[in-house]
């Protein structure tokens, strides 16, 4: 798949840890600085996506297999990259993503075991070689994480209600992607404040598309 130039961002990491409280507030900063700006969640995005998204995560834990979850995850996956992100990234869009396929490397590679190479070549299946160019990873124990993400909503979805041992190898598996992706990835201390973060990921966004953000003001 091939992309014109503009920046797609992703945003990665465990149950409450501060993602999309950080791509909302990165999408205002851009907007502001007059930049065009697409932002995303996953599971969803599309109307076939938010579909599988209900199914994925509104109903019981035990519904669905391992590799069902990973292969509903890619599905979803699929329709928004070819309906909506790549065709964004072609019109010089800027695109942030509220988790992405490192998610199902960390979610069902490492949660559910089915391993990093297979999720590896499922991902490649899925959005062939597109990758993002950067990624924030947010790294917060699961303990905290969950216990932020049942403050927020009051209950838990179907992937937040597998048991905490499920949730401490899925925090491994991030850890495992940016030990894999060292340029690509930014480890996120999400025990910081959210000011500091933000300010931790405007630097970071300015130090690689700085000049792109100038050119398209
Ligand atoms: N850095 C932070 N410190 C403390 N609380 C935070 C921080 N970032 C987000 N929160 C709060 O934690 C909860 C989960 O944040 P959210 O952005 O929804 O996480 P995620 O999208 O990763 O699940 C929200 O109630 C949010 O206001
Ligand atoms: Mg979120």
């Amino acid at each position: 798949m091939s992309k014109n130039g503009a920046p797609f961002i992703t945003f990665e990491g465990g149950e409450g840890s501060g993602k999309s409280t950080q791509v909302e507030i990165l999408n205002r900063t851009l907007l502001q600085a007059d930049i065009d700006v697409l932002s995303l969640r996953e599971p969803g995005g599309t109307p076939g996506a938010e579909h599988i998204r209900e199914l994925v995560l509104h109903r019981d834990t035990e519904l669905w297999t391992p590799v069902t979850e990973a292969l509903l995850m890619s599905a979803s996956r699929s329709d928004l990259v070819s309906k909506r992100l790549i065709p964004a990234l072609d019109k010089g869009v800027w695109v942030l993503c509220d988790r992405f396929t490192d998610s199902t490397l960390a979610y069902q590679g490492f949660g559910h075991k089915l391993g990093y190479e297979a999720i590896d070549a499922l991902n490649h299946f899925t959005v062939s070689d597109l990758k993002p160019d950067l990624t924030f990873v947010f790294e917060l124990n699961p303990e905290l994480g969950l216990e932020r993400a049942e403050v927020r909503d009051g209950a838990k979805d179907r992937i937040e209600a597998y048991d905490i041992n499920f949730h401490r190898r899925v925090a491994e598996g991030f850890a495992e992607v940016i030990k894999r992706n060292p340029d690509r990835c930014i480890s996120i201390n999400a025990l910081l404040d959210i000011d500091i973060i933000s300010k931790q990921i405007l630097q970071e966004v300015d130090r690689r598309f700085g000049k792109q953000k100038s050119a398209s003001v």
